[in-house]
């Protein structure tokens, strides 16, 4: 088979399959009316007028303006009458503990922490911010906060101290719920400690902070309170959910962008949760009657999107994952797969890398043959991995949707419909009927067939973030004269439109599916002391996709050390947290730069990287990178 040939899906899955006619028509002839199918899939409170309200220029874009609704409703009252008992959550824990929750004990338990919340002050519109690990109360937290129509704010549990200041005060959020602590890879790790130092450097004070018991015997401050304690005082308690707009913000979050400081991102109540609910029927094809598992952590958007409000939102059993697929074996997912008898399993690239690396003798030593679907985000996943996750876990009978999308979009925008269309390994597909996604030249026009470009939606979307629908802080992301979102991503389509995403096109870089700025790991480095200068850039990296290089030259009278290198990556740490700590630092008296001063990265990342970087003589000082790729030589042989 040649690497690109059309895999169509096979006639079993497409027998059962939530989708199985092409819907593009309808959505081509009535958009946006079509959408409806989405709104269809919420229990509104008050019925919306329109599915979009605009003016069929620019923003803003209302969808389903005028409704009303409550996400804490959606996910949880309105499934008791038929499944109260059947369950909600199944947690793993990384000790390999397990929990399970039904959706009535999630109601209950959700209902007595909304109590608790509000009885701390909490009311509708005040920002929470939860910094947690996959545990079921970071799931309790944030529909809690939902019932409240108080945005959660959740920031992984991985970022530093620093990291979560700077979050928490962006957000101007004055409430926060935490654990004492959590495990990797069996080691305890003091997620408290981080969070006091977090706290402590606040320019103001925190009207309350709440502390999961993950570890045990944690010393709670007076403004402190111990969750379990709060959740049993008011065991039995009902907190009826509060009715938000369509357009309220449900949650926000932080993401990497180009600049220095973090992006942030709000999520709307209606847009958001019928873009997620439409796209895990119709892509992840979740069934009520499922067990489906996402990996993602919460503390990123899939994990909010495909961990918590698709699933819930239909009803099924979700997976909750807290630990890391080597631990305590290599063949610890395949376990929780035939343990659970998941049917839906959804992962990234770069797990689905190190599974292919650990070879296919930990999937065969267990019974897969419960999965029905396989999915995959966060990174361009190349044709012979695609291949081997088809065969090894899917024993080719599962189709693989390999789904584009970001955190900006909320929800899955590109990918094929797995009970339609054929898969192209490689490409991740058509754009989802009602998606007008493209590849574009940098003057707006489209790209043709083959011919790389940059990739833009060009009509709203429901899950479209509030700074996109009223177009205020990032908003308006034109390519030539028309309205349109450029994802930061370049990409090329096929004669059948099928987009197969390349990769970053700006300076975000992708490590192991986690966004990094290298604009804010720099400005974290250049504060050094002893740093004159730095570029950090991305660099391919057989499982991570990319990994972080930073170019560093000291000050004339500072030694390029150990002590030196090892205060880079002390203050990345801190800055930002272990995800962008610098794989390689290479010191070099110069960084290479144009006539004008300006740093060339991208000369950086060819040499980094070992491609041609062609013609130096626009650079001021060109022999610098002879001596770079020297440098480079020297450290790779380490
Ligand atoms: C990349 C994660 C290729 C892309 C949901 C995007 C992908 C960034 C794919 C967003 C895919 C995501 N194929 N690349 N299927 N899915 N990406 O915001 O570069 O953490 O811009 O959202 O991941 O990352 P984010």
């Amino acid at each position: 088979m040649e690497a690109d040939d059309p895999v169509e899906p096979p006639a079993a899955f497409r027998d059962r399959a939530n989708v199985a006619t092409d819907v593009r028509e309808r959505f081509a002839t009535a958009w946006p009316e079509a959408w409806d199918a989405a709104g269809d899939l919420l229990d509104w409170f008050e019925p919306y007028d329109a599915v979009l309200d605009w003016d069929g220029e620019g923003p803003p874009f209302r969808w389903f303006a005028g409704g009303r609704l409550n996400a804490s409703h959606e996910c949880l009252d309105r499934h008791l009458a038929e499944r109260k008992n059947r369950l909600a959550l199944r947690w793993e824990g990384r000790l390999g503990e397990t929990r399970a929750y039904t959706y009535l004990d999630l109601h209950r338990e959700v209902n007595a922490f909304a109590a608790a919340l509000r009885e701390l002050g909490v009311e509708a519109d005040d920002v929470v911010t939860l910094y947690m690990p996959v545990v079921p109360e970071l799931v309790v937290a944030m529909l809690a906060c939902a019932r409240l129509g108080a945005p959660h704010n959740v920031v992984f549990a991985g970022f530093s101290a620093d990291a979560l200041t700077t979050r928490m005060e962006r957000a101007d959020s004055a409430f926060l719920v935490t654990c004492d602590g959590y495990y990797r890879r069996g080691d305890a790790m003091n997620q408290k400690r981080r969070a006091d130092r977090a706290r402590m450097a606040l320019d103001y004070d925190l009207r309350a902070t709440v502390v999961v018991e993950r570890l045990g015997g944690a010393r709670l401050g007076p403004d402190q309170h111990d969750y379990d304690a709060l959740v049993e005082r008011h065991a039995g308690a009902t907190v009826d959910p509060v009715p938000r707009d369509a357009g309220d913000t449900l949650f926000q979050m932080y993401t990497s962008g180009t600049t220095g400081t973090p992006k942030s991102v709000a999520h709307t109540t209606g847009g958001y949760l019928a873009h997620v609910a439409w796209t895990s029927r119709a892509v992840l094809d979740v069934k009520p009657e499922d067990t489906y598992w996402c990996t993602a952590d919460i503390g990123w958007i899939t994990g909010h999107s495909y961990v918590v409000y698709g699933p819930l939102a239909l009803g099924t059993t979700t997976v909750l994952y807290e630990g890391t697929p080597d631990h305590p074996e290599r063949d610890r997912v395949w376990e929780i797969v035939e343990r659970n008898a998941v049917d839906t399993f959804y992962t990234a690239p770069t797990a689905i890398r190190s599974f292919v690396k650990w070879g296919e003798q930990h999937p065969e030593a267990h019974d897969l043959s419960s999965l029905r679907l396989l999915g995959t985000v966060g990174e361009p996943i190349d044709p012979s991995a695609w291949r081997w996750y088809h065969e090894h876990i899917g024993g080719g009978e599962c189709p693989v949707v390999d789904t584009w999308w970001q955190t900006e979009t909320g929800a899955i925008l590109v990918s094929t419909l797995p009970g339609v269309d054929a898969m192209k390994p490689g490409s991740a597909g058509p754009p989802l009927p009602g998606i007008d996604a493209a590849v574009l030249r940098p003057d707006g026009s489209e790209c043709d067939p083959g011919e790389t470009g940059l990739l833009a939606i060009r009509s709203p979307w429901p899950g479209m973030p509030r700074e996109l629908a009223h177009a205020t802080d990032w908003g308006r992301a034109a390519a030539g004269e028309e309205w349109c979102y450029l994802a930061g991503d370049e990409a090329v389509a096929d004669e059948d439109g099928y987009i197969t995403v390349l990769g970053r096109a700006d300076d975000v870089i992708n490590v192991s599916g986690r966004r990094v700025g290298t604009a804010e790991v720099e400005s974290a480095v250049v504060a050094v002391e002893g740093v004159a200068e730095a570029a950090v850039i991305g660099v391919d990296h057989p499982t991570r996709g990319t990994a972080v290089h930073a170019y560093v030259s000291p000050e004339v009278d500072r030694a390029a050390d150990d002590s030196l290198r090892e205060s880079v990556l002390a203050a990345v740490e801190a800055a930002i947290g272990p995800l962008a700590s610098p794989e390689q630092v290479v010191f070099t008296p110069e960084l290479p730069k144009t006539r004008s001063g300006k740093i060339m990265r991208r000369l950086l990342e060819a040499v980094a990287n070992g491609e041609e970087y062609g013609d130096t003589s626009a650079l001021r000082n060109p022999e610098v990178v002879g001596e770079l790729e020297v440098r480079r030589e020297g450290v790779s042989d380490e």
